[in-house]
């Protein structure tokens, strides 16, 4: 669709080239995200929510207020070495978590995956703080994520390998705060 008629925040609508999942599909999709992570977690513990920041701030807000169950929240920030739009793999902690994860059930809420290098060395480093399990939640996936074995239990969107932006997720900070995701256009990264 254009990203005229999208109701872009003004300033925002000619950097868009087009809007890849307008804000309602979101929705509808995290509220079926939340019913299947509600079914297969009956338990006596409610399942820590590690949302990673930034990209999947908007993400976890809405989808723990639709998870149908009681969830704790839990925020990290890391940061892959990279260009502005891949990552290397070599990731750094800028925020870890507040508590020792030690026999709790893990959800790492993310807002996508593409090479898949950050999740790969997210995972590994949880797995060594010895919690219960470790679930995977993911609102989009690029292609490209299928290169590295990873085992991601959720996933929101499969979507074509382009640079995305909006609902969270960011070129050089902007665009976090869009209600759906965009496509940038081609003029704002060349
Ligand atoms: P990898 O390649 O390690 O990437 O799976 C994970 C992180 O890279 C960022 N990323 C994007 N950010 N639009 C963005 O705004 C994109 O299309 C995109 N692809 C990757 C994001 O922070 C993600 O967690
Ligand atoms: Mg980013």
């Amino acid at each position: 669709s254009d990203a005229t008629d999208s109701g872009a925040p003004h300033g925002y609508a000619d950097e868009l080239s087009a809007v890849l999942i307008d804000g309602a599909t979101l929705q509808a999709k995290i509220a079926e995200l939340a019913a299947a992570v509600a079914a297969d977690h009956h338990l006596d513990t409610p399942p820590l929510l590690v949302c990673v920041l930034k990209g999947a701030v908007m993400f976890v807000t809405d989808f723990a207020r639709a998870l149908p169950i009681p969830a704790e929240l839990e925020f990290m920030a890391v940061t892959s070495y990279g260009s502005a739009t891949s990552s290397s793999g070599v990731v750094r902690i800028l925020k870890d978590l507040d508590r020792d994860i030690t026999g709790r059930r893990v959800i790492i809420v993310e807002d996508i995956i593409d090479s898949g290098l950050t999740l790969s060395w997210l995972l590994k480093n949880l797995a060594t703080r010895g919690p219960a399990a470790i679930d995977v939640v993911a609102l989009l996936r690029k292609p490209e994520a299928v290169k590295v074995d990873i085992e991601v239990d959720y996933v929101g969107f499969d979507i074509p390998n382009e640079f995305v932006v909006g609902y969270g997720l960011d070129y050089d900070e902007r665009y976090r705060d869009l209600p759906f995701v965009g496509l940038l256009g081609e003029h704002m990264y060349r």
